[in-house]
């Protein structure tokens, strides 16, 4: 069965800056949590680091015509903070934003809009010496570097985003520490939550007061959990998961409201004010996704909370996720209903790494990547059929990329990359999703 995608329906790929930038301590970048983290021992698969990464910062031309060539409409990428304010406030590096002002224009040359995030986990290290997103100041350095940028780019970009996944940047950086910068605790994660939803709503004041006309959102992530067991402490801890990974950016900032089973503890933190600053209008409502898990309590964690690998036997990617594109099509229902009423929805991150090998026809067939991609399509037009307006779904990633603390030892790229030699080569899911950019329609398994 073929089905085709509405009229006007957008294709795009996500990257972020730290993931496929390198280029770390060229023309006056400064350092961020991610650089500091990656070269503490143990913290990453491998030691690897993202001091190269896919040395995008010199290679962009070139993604930039494999972008084209893949036929999207848009092209989201993040901005990395450090290498415009390399002390995360003060001095603007200019060449920074010149590196940014030349992508911005390739991107549009090659008639692909860009979609811009301001955070992609990449706080400058100058900041986190001041208690980073514990700091209610960071949240007005923010808004500053918010306004500077777009003052720079906002005559052509027209989509922003404030924060890519704060919730992740918040559990696994301040709450699990498995993320620079590495802090494990309780009350930190809940400080950063707070910090960091005040940064949305005075970035989104900062960003509209500066011009009317462009389309601001945020990036969340919707990870739909069960309880691995009956037992009651398994129903608690994935209730407490839910509320916190799920939910603590989403309500307050559509909703305005903590979520109940963190409200308690956030409100110390509250000042008056805080929630109507946090609640702002939105253009659009973006979130990624890419699995379900199952939740149990695990005593040594700051919250008490724990995932589970997937049943034996489930189909999995190479990161362990289940492929369950059923729960896709359920998470999208929920995000209209409870969040985003009229507004468009977008997928803004999508996909599946899997152990690509290349073929000594120098082929990438990535068969499973393909798959994956079919059901979570389908997915998408199952929601649009039940009346969700998705409109658009960008795949992550355009290339191999390093993948946080996995390093590079995880491939999501629709584009293979020698790491070795960063020679790129388009894989079969390559030419799979040029094909739907293109106009086909989805062949569904
Ligand atoms: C998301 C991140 C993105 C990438 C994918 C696999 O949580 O936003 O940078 O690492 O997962």
């Amino acid at each position: 069965m073929a089905t085709s995608f509405p009229e006007g329906f957008l294709w795009g790929v996500s990257t972020a800056a730290y993931q496929i930038e390198g280029a770390v301590r060229e023309d006056g970048r400064g350092p961020s949590i991610w650089d500091t983290f990656c070269h503490l021992p143990g913290t990453i698969a491998n030691g690897d680091t993202g001091d190269i990464a896919c040395d995008h910062y010199h290679r962009w031309p070139e993604d930039v015509a494999l972008m084209r060539e893949l036929g999207i409409g848009a092209y989201r990428l993040s901005i990395a903070w450090p290498r415009i304010l390399p002390e995360g406030r003060g001095e603007v590096n200019l060449k920074g934003l010149e590196f940014y002002d030349r992508l911005i224009d390739g991107i549009l040359e090659a008639g692909i809009e860009p979609w811009v995030c301001l955070y992609h986990w990449d706080l400058p290290q100058a900041l986190e010496y001041r208690d980073g997103w514990q700091n209610r100041d960071t949240a007005k350095w923010y808004a500053d570097y918010a306004l500077l940028t777009v003052r720079r780019l906002g005559d052509r970009v027209k989509h922003w985003a404030t924060f890519n996944e704060p919730n992740c940047a918040c559990v696994k950086g301040y709450g699990d520490g498995g993320h620079a910068p590495g802090i494990r605790g309780r009350q930190s994660a809940l400080k950063a939550i707070h910090v960091m939803n005040l940064a949305h709503g005075l970035g989104i004041e900062a960003m509209r007061s500066e011009r009317a006309d462009l389309l601001l959102g945020n990036i969340f992530n919707f990870h739909p959990y069960e309880p691995a067991s009956e037992r009651e402490e398994d129903e608690i801890a994935c209730e407490l998961l839910d509320a916190l990974w799920n939910r603590s950016f989403p309500d307050p900032q559509m909703l305005g409201q903590y979520p109940e089973l963190l409200a308690a503890e956030i409100e110390s933190l509250v000042e008056p004010g805080d929630i109507d600053l946090i609640r702002q209008k939105l253009d659009y409502f973006a979130f990624n996704h890419y699995t379900r898990s199952r939740v149990r309590r695990d005593p040594d964690h700051p919250f008490a909370v724990g995932t589970l690998p997937s049943e034996p036997g489930a189909p999995v990617t190479d990161m362990g996720w289940e492929i369950a594109p059923d729960a896709f099509r359920a998470a999208m229902i929920a995000a209209k209903e409870r969040y985003a009423g009229d507004l468009p929805i977008y997928i803004l991150e999508n996909g599946a790494a899997f152990p690509d090998r290349v073929d000594p026809d120098g082929r990438i067939r990535d068969e499973a990547r393909i798959s994956y991609l079919r059901s979570y399509l389908g997915a998408v037009q199952d929601a649009i059929e039940a009346g969700v307006p998705v409109r658009g779904y960008f795949v992550w990633s355009l290339l191999d990329n390093f993948e946080w603390a996995l390093g590079y030892s995880k491939r999501f790229g629709l584009v293979h990359v020698d790491f070795e030699t960063q020679e790129r080569r388009p894989k079969d899911s390559f030419h799979f999703y040029a094909e739907l950019a293109h106009g086909a329609p989805l062949e569904r398994e």
